[in-house]
C-alpha cells in the first residue's frame, strides 16, 4: 500500500483525487469556501470539498475557468485566508497563517518600484551578512537572465523582466515551496513561452516544489508534472492528469496534444467553440446563479 501511494505513477480513485500520497508536502483535505454576501442569499459558494496533494519537488498546475476559485484555493493553501471548513497541511503542519518559508508570486505589481533590481531581489535577505547577501542576489539575478540590469529600476524594465525580478526575489528567499498565481498572465504570447521554458529550467536546477495556478490549459501542459482540473464554481478538483512528457516539451507532438485534449474534455470544453458542453460560455458571468 505504502509503495503504491508513493509511486509516481499511482492514481487514486473513488473520489480521493489528486495523487494522495504519504510523501505529500501540501495536503488539502475537504476544503470548502463560501464568501459571505452583503444581503441574505447572496453568499458566494466558491469551493466544495477540495482534495489535493503535492509531493516534494513536484510541479503541479491547477487549471480551471476564470472565476472558479483557483486564486481562492491558492490563498487558502498559502495561509492568507482561512477556509470555511476543511484543512490544509503543509510540511506536516496545519496552515493558519502565511509562512516565510514559502513564497507567493503574483501576476504583477510584486516588485517595489523605488528599489533597483538588486535591492528588490535582496529585499528579504536583510539579516544576511552583506557578502553572503550579495552572492545570493547575484546568483539568482544571473539565473533568471537579468545580468547587466542589476542597477535598473522596474520602470526601466519590460513586463517580462519585472516578472523575472519577482521570480529571482522569490528564489533568493530560498523557500521550500513556491506558490504562483497566473504569474505570466499579463505577458504577451512569446514572452510567456520564454518565461515558461526558463521557469522549467530554474525548477530543474533548484528542485523546488511549485504549485502554479492558471486558467490556460496550454500553459498547464507545458509546465506541469501533474495537472489538477477544477470545475466551474462551486468548484472542486474533478480530475488529475499526469503529464508524462519529456522536457522541453514539443507543443506540436501528438502526445502533447493528447494530454491537452484530455484536459479540455475534463473541463467539458468544446475545442472548436471554447464553450462548455451545457452551452454556457466559460466566463464567470455564466456561472453566477440566476444569470
Ligand atoms: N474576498 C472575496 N469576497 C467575496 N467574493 C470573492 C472574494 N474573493 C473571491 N470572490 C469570488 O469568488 C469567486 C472565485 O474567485 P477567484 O478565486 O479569484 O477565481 P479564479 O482565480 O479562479 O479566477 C469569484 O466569483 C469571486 O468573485
Ligand atoms: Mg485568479
Amino acid at each position: 500500500m505504502t509503495r503504491a501511494a508513493s509511486d509516481p505513477g499511482h492514481r487514486s480513485g473513488g473520489g480521493s483525487l489528486a495523487g494522495e500520497g504519504v510523501d505529500a508536502v501540501v495536503r488539502v483535505r475537504d476544503v470548502w469556501m463560501t464568501f459571505a454576501g452583503k444581503s441574505r442569499g447572496s453568499d458566494v459558494h466558491v469551493l466544495e470539498g477540495v482534495h489535493a496533494d503535492v509531493r516534494a519537488g513536484e510541479f503541479v498546475c491547477i487549471v480551471g475557468p476564470s472565476g472558479c476559485g483557483k486564486s481562492t484555493l491558492l490563498n487558502i493553501v498559502a495561509g492568507f485566508i482561512p477556509p470555511t471548513s476543511g484543512e490544509v497541511m503543509v510540511e506536516g503542519k496545519r496552515v493558519n497563517r502565511p509562512d516565510a518559508r514559502r513564497i507567493f508570486v503574483f501576476q504583477e505589481n510584486g516588485v517595489f518600484p523605488w528599489l533597483t533590481v538588486t535591492q528588490n531581489v535582496g529585499f528579504g535577505l536583510q539579516r544576511r551578512e552583506p557578502a553572503e547577501r550579495q552572492r545570493i542576489v547575484q546568483h539568482y539575478i544571473d539565473m533568471v537572465g537579468l545580468t547587466g540590469f542589476e542597477r535598473a529600476f522596474p520602470r526601466e524594465l519590460s513586463g517580462g523582466m519585472r516578472q523575472r525580478v519577482e521570480i529571482a526575489r522569490a528564489l533568493a528567499s530560498q523557500p521550500s515551496i513556491i506558490y504562483m498565481d497566473e504569474p505570466f498572465g499579463a505577458l504577451d504570447y512569446l514572452t510567456r513561452l520564454k518565461m515558461r521554458a526558463d521557469l522549467i529550467r530554474i525548477w530543474q536546477e533548484e528542485k523546488k516544489t511549485i504549485l502554479f495556478v492558471t486558467h490556460d490549459i496550454e500553459e498547464a501542459v507545458q509546465l506541469a508534472d501533474r495537472v489538477l482540473v477544477m470545475t466551474r464554481r462551486p468548484a472542486t478538483i474533478k480530475e488529475e492528469v499526469r503529464v508524462d512528457l519529456p522536457r522541453p516539451r514539443d507543443i506540436d507532438s501528438p502526445d502533447y496534444l493528447r494530454v491537452r485534449d484530455r484536459i479540455f474534455d475534463a473541463m467539458g470544453i468544446d475545442r472548436t467553440t471554447g464553450r462548455s458542453g451545457d452551452g454556457a460560455s466559460l466566463d464567470e458571468k455564466s456561472v453566477v446563479p440566476g444569470l
